[in-house]
């Protein structure tokens, strides 16, 4: 059994803030040719974005923080750039990790490290280990990650570890093995720079979330343009396949149920 209520088992519970927001980080590339730059200039300037972005969350309550940071398709762009993405990355755990960790944020990396530096490797699960117990946020950053590789991973990993059931396997007997078994699925997903495509995220957890997609691009997403994000989430009905009719009415008798008012709330305003 997963920790966590799958979006299509059960209706989850939903509130003004998103419990967990899964953002890919897109238009760094962009920011930097606009201003006649080389590409790893755009990427550095991310970083600066992460920094704000994680700090908005802290304020604002958000439990939950997921960054793309790497997919397993970006190998495919040219070395240099893959290489300098992986000592930004070893140069901002080295920098940023004991920050983390005093303000009480658990780190966590999903993807498929097989393909990093041992050097890299290391850091990461000595990051991991020192937030372990923080309960602030959770920031996952996700690298080398690709949602269908995640699949299969825990496909193949069920299919070890219960051989006799094979054939008739279940959502609750799959989630265990699916890398963010410790979280719970997404509220909300925003994008950045532009596209309107999922380019191989979180595809099962991303069931039910709510999409948001901005021009922006990430060197330019700041906590105004993350509160805007946050401000449509509230706007949105989460039906989870239901009607509009059957919220309100389920609205209406939790009124009636209880004096101040509460029960599930599923318009999120
Ligand atoms: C996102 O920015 C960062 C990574 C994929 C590592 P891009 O590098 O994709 O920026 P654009 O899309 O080319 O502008
Ligand atoms: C997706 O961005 C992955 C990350 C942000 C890490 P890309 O910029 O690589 O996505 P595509 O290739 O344009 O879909
Ligand atoms: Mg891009």
């Amino acid at each position: 059994m997963s920790l966590f209520p799958s979006s299509t088992r059960e209706i989850p519970r939903a509130g003004d803030v998103p419990n967990h927001v899964a953002i890919i980080m897109d238009g760094n590339g962009r920011w930097a040719r606009k201003r006649f730059l080389p590409r790893v200039a755009g990427h550095r300037r991310g970083v600066e974005t992460v920094r704000e972005i994680v700090k908005a969350c802290v304020e604002r309550g958000v439990s939950y923080l997921t960054l793309f940071a790497f997919s397993s398709e970006n190998w495919r762009r040219p070395v240099e750039e893959v290489s300098f993405l992986m000592q930004l990355f070893v140069r901002a755990l080295e920098e940023e990790v004991a920050k983390l960790h005093a303000n009480g944020i658990r780190f966590r990396v999903v993807g498929d490290l097989s393909r990093f530096e041992p050097r890299l490797v290391r850091l990461i699960r000595r990051a991991e280990a020192l937030t372990a117990d923080n309960t602030r946020l959770t920031l996952t950053v996700a690298a080398n990650y690709g949602g269908r590789w995640d699949i299969l991973q825990a496909v193949n990993r069920l299919a070890l570890a219960r051989p006799d059931k094979a054939g008739s396997y279940t959502e609750d007997d799959l989630a265990p093995f699916l890398s963010m078994a410790y979280a719970p699925e997404p509220d909300l997903f925003i994008r950045t720079g532009g596209e309107e495509r999922v380019s191989n995220f979180l595809l099962w957890q991303l069931a039910y979330t709510e999409f948001y997609f901005t021009p922006t691009l990430w060197p330019e997403f700041d906590t105004a343009a993350f509160d805007a994000a946050i401000a449509s989430y509230r706007q949105r009905e989460r039906r989870f396949g239901r009607t509009s009719e059957q919220l309100q009415s389920g609205r209406e008798a939790a009124l009636e149920e209880t004096a101040d008012g509460g029960g599930v709330r599923q318009k999120n305003a």
